[in-house]
């Protein structure tokens, strides 16, 4: 794996996969926000939407400037990730405690896209294709960010906070104090 052709045919295959996994997304998506809870957290999943379908239009815009076609490819990790996530979006619960899985599984495909991202600009740059780079590291950036408000939904929204935590921990510890121990008759 040394020829730049070698390494185009990667990007090709990296930007395939990608293309296929952002338009899961896109389906994905308003699935999600319609199972949402919280408001912030609606909203959150509309808001990444519209960066999705932008993601998908930057890659077009790279499909064309490498004459390469991009469609044709399912990407199998993505469509196992938002499996997982249909499990949440079908049961019958509600609720801040279902927000929280949302959020699980919303960040293990964040966190999947920034890795693909991440590798695709790498190679991108390597073959000094600094447009193509460019809007790649645009959408990484935005998926970070994306990954950065879920926890910060998590954390200021949905998760107790560590002085609720420490209270609740010592009233369960005291509750069990009261447990009497009953010597086993001899
Ligand atoms: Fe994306």
């Amino acid at each position: 794996m040394k020829s730049v052709r070698d390494i185009r045919q990667l990007l090709g295959a990296q930007l395939r996969d990608i293309y296929s996994a952002e338009h899961q997304l896109v389906k994905a998506l308003p699935r999600m926000a319609k199972k949402a809870s919280h408001p912030n957290l609606a909203q959150a999943f509309k808001n990444h939407l519209r960066e999705t379908e932008g993601h998908v239009a930057r890659l077009d815009e790279i499909g064309l400037e490498l004459e390469l076609r991009l469609k044709g490819k399912r990407c199998v990790a993505m469509a196992g990730l938002i499996e997982e996530g249909k499990e949440v979006i079908a049961g019958e619960d509600s609720g801040y405690d279902t927000d929280a899985q949302l959020i699980a599984a919303a960040q293990r495909v964040e966190h999947y896209e920034i890795s693909a991202y991440g590798t695709a600009r790498t190679l991108a740059e390597l073959l000094n294709l600094g447009r193509v780079a460019e809007l790649l590291r645009a959408t990484e950036d935005e998926e970070a960010a994306a990954d950065d408000k879920l926890t910060q939904i998590a954390n200021s929204d949905l998760y107790p906070s560590q002085s609720d935590v420490e209270v609740q921990t010592q009233a369960a510890a005291e509750e069990t104090d009261f447990i009497t121990v009953v010597p086993p008759l001899m």
